[in-house]
């Protein structure tokens, strides 16, 4: 059970793919752990109780920071929970694992929103304001044989997230993908993405995958 203030990104498909995707990938678990955009703090709280001795969590919100220290405190998992913008916190310091669960739904306009519970989903017009800087920062945070699983829609390009992530040196691919129907955000869009062509007029479901992304050792 997790807590949640109001305003907080409930856990939800998207969250329990990348979930399992942790307990079933291989990584060193007596390593260090970050979940970039933590919401309530879920990963970092399955991440602590598959034996992770050290685990860190991020979020640029108030709101999911609180909630996440109080899911660590309910759940008796010593995790260093801060605010801050993605990877900016845990500058110079290095992570065996970083799991992300980012905001990228392709949105009306390119502005990110500065406040609200749209924050937590919204991510410019081609869904990938979130992840281009993930696919840029991640690199710098982990040791050389570290491991980042990131969760995204086939919606906001997956393709470039991949070639994103090669060109920074790591081994890619995709270790899970499961299709859901449309949520309130992406059904209230429908029109919107359908006339760009990110999806077919009578589409209403999306993929999610979670993309592994391997540096050498
Ligand atoms: C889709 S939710 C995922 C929450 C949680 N990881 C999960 O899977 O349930 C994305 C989260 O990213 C956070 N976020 C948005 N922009 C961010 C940024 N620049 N830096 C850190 N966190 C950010 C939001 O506040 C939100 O909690």
């Amino acid at each position: 059970m997790l807590l949640r203030i109001p305003g907080v990104y409930p856990p939800q498909d998207d969250t329990w793919l990348l979930a399992a995707a942790l307990a079933e990938q291989p990584w060193n678990i007596h390593g260090r752990v970050l979940d970039l955009c933590t919401g309530t703090g879920a990963l970092a709280v399955r991440a602590a109780a598959l034996g992770a001795g050290d685990v860190t969590a991020i979020d640029i919100s108030r709101r999911a920071v609180l909630t996440s220290r109080l899911n660590a405190r309910m759940h008796r998992r010593p995790i260093r929970v801060l605010q801050g913008d993605l990877t900016a916190p845990v500058t110079g310091e290095r992570f065996d694992l970083v799991v992300s669960n980012p905001p990228y739904v392709p949105a009306q306009r390119d502005r990110i929103p500065a406040t609200g519970r749209a924050r937590a989903w919204d991510a410019g017009t081609d869904g990938r304001a979130l992840l281009d800087r993930i696919c840029r920062q991640v690199p710098d945070v982990l040791v050389p044989t570290g491991t980042l699983l990131l969760a995204q829609s086939v919606l906001s390009g997956v393709e470039k997230t991949h070639v994103m992530l090669e060109e920074q040196g790591l081994q890619v691919d995709v270790v899970a993908r499961r299709t859901i129907p449309f949520g309130p955000v992406l059904t209230a869009r429908r029109r919107m993405l359908a006339s760009r062509g990110v999806i077919d007029a009578d589409q209403s479901s999306e993929e999610i995958v979670v993309i592994r992304g391997r540096q050498h050792s």
